[in-house]
């Protein structure tokens, strides 16, 4: 069974694309076959990677070139569908279907997953009808949320969304993971805290704040590549490792 899982939040800035990009590059490292998918008009995922493809998940949603064509090889095992401002054109594809068109997306890719262990969708901040389609085709949502700046308000808003999408398809919110922790800061105990009694075992081990993390897109690299041995690449590996143990 392929596990489809979306990286969410409709805050910007939480770890969303470092989230995609270093879970992805662990799986594959582990030998499971992924495709990571970017709905990003910004197309970060790519970028983070080393990659600008020409083509993307826009030209396979507006039928310019067939799925093996828009995906490309981003490393052994790791797939990329690339994000970009072409997306805007999908969203309007999707405005114009005339049934059902929140299954836009999973009734496009539904037909090409088969053969990967895992999807990975990375999501751009706000909320738009590309971000709806991606709550409908993934079953697991990953949720980062950035302990220097939590807004446990805009998470709960979040988990609504989440809650309505499930009257119609089976998706639920299976990761909660703090980024850029700092423990020197007590008011983050708190916040881990208050995260907990709201998300209970949801709550995954944070992802320390770490500077290899921040400087590794510029590289064109995963932090596997960039520096194995930093906290990033720890704290990556153990999200990973649990990740794994839901298979
Ligand atoms: N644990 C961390 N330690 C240090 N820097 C981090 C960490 N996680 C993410 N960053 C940095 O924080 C910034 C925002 O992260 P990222 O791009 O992953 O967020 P995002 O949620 O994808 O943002 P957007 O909503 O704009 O797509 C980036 O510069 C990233 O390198
Ligand atoms: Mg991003």
């Amino acid at each position: 069974m392929t596990r489809i899982l979306s990286i969410s939040l409709s805050k910007g800035g939480v770890g969303k694309t470092t989230t995609a990009i270093n879970l992805s590059a662990a799986l594959a490292i582990t030998k499971r076959r992924v495709l990571l998918i970017d709905t990003d008009t910004q197309a970060q995922a790519g970028k983070a990677l080393g990659l600008r493809p020409e083509v993307g998940l826009a030209d396979f949603m507006m039928g310019q070139v067939p799925f093996d064509r828009a995906i490309v090889e981003a490393r052994p095992n790791l797939d990329l569908l690339a994000g970009g401002h072409r997306l805007a054109g999908v969203k309007q594809v999707i405005a114009e279907t005339d049934m059902r068109q929140e299954e836009t997306l999973a009734a496009a890719l539904a037909p090409h997953i088969g053969n990967y262990h895992y999807v990975i969708v990375d999501t751009s901040p706000g909320w738009d009808n590309l971000q709806i389609n991606v709550l409908f085709f993934v079953r697991e949502v990953l949720t980062p949320v950035n302990l220097e700046a939590l807004s446990l308000d805009g998470l709960i808003e979040f988990t609504r969304r989440i809650e309505e999408v499930r009257r119609y398809h089976d998706v639920e919110l299976r990761y909660v993971l703090p980024t850029a922790l700092d423990r020197r800061v007590r008011q983050t105990q708190d916040l881990m805290q208050q995260l907990e009694q709201s998300f209970g075992s949801l709550v995954c081990d944070p992802i320390r704040y770490n500077v290899r993390l921040s400087e590794s897109p510029a590289y064109g690299q995963h932090i596997f590549e960039h520096d194995k041995r930093s906290n990033g690449a720890r704290d990556y590996l153990a999200l990973t490792k649990r990740v794994i143990s839901d298979e």
